[in-house]
């Protein structure tokens, strides 16, 4: 979801990428006590938290989350873990959220994905790989309208935005 904001700096107006994107802890993140950790590293980056629950996915959400890899050998797998248990889903706010998630998360096989990166350190398995990320603005905003009201998201003013963004 891209929310282009305008400000003005030294006499010119710049344009921001103020995105949105869809995160999700996924069952095995859940299961193995990572929720806080991972909220911790986007707070610490300093992105803002716009909407966040937990629940059990139904199989027919985890298949339209999903839908795009539908015809993939590893679809029902997939779909049937997503559904097995609770997701915490959320939605952070921020300057090239979409991409900066992605590299906070890693790459999506565990062997590939960086020391430093969320499936780096805690994943091993491909299928046991923590946490979701939107890839893309047109996948963020229907993951986002997908997992959430529009009443779930909390438009908020962090306090403290002039020492995180110029
Ligand atoms: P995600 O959508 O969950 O954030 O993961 P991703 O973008 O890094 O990777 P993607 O290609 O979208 O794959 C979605 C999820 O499917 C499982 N997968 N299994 N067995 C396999 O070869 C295989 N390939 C993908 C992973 O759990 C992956 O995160
Ligand atoms: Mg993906």
């Amino acid at each position: 979801m891209l929310l282009e904001r305008r400000i003005y700096i030294k006499n010119f107006f710049i344009y921001m990428n103020q995105e949105r994107t869809f995160i999700a802890i996924k069952p095995d993140g859940v299961q193995r006590g990572l929720i806080s950790e991972i909220i911790g590293r986007f707070e610490k980056k300093g992105f803002k938290l716009v909407a966040l629950k937990q629940l059990i996915p139904t199989k027919e959400l985890a298949e339209k989350h999903y839908g795009i890899h539908k015809e993939r050998p590893f679809f029902a797998n997939l779909v049937d873990f997503i559904s097995s248990g609770p997701v915490v889903a959320m939605v952070w706010e921020g300057p090239d959220v979409i991409l900066s998630a992605r590299k906070l998360i890693g790459a999506t096989k565990p062997s590939e994905s960086e020391p430093g990166t969320i499936r780096g350190d805690f994943a091993i398995d491909i299928g046991r790989n923590i946490i979701h990320g939107s890839d893309g603005e047109d996948t963020a905003n229907f993951e986002i309208n997908l997992w959430f009201d529009e009443n779930d998201l909390c438009d908020w003013k962090v306090s403290d935005n002039q020492w995180r963004i110029e």
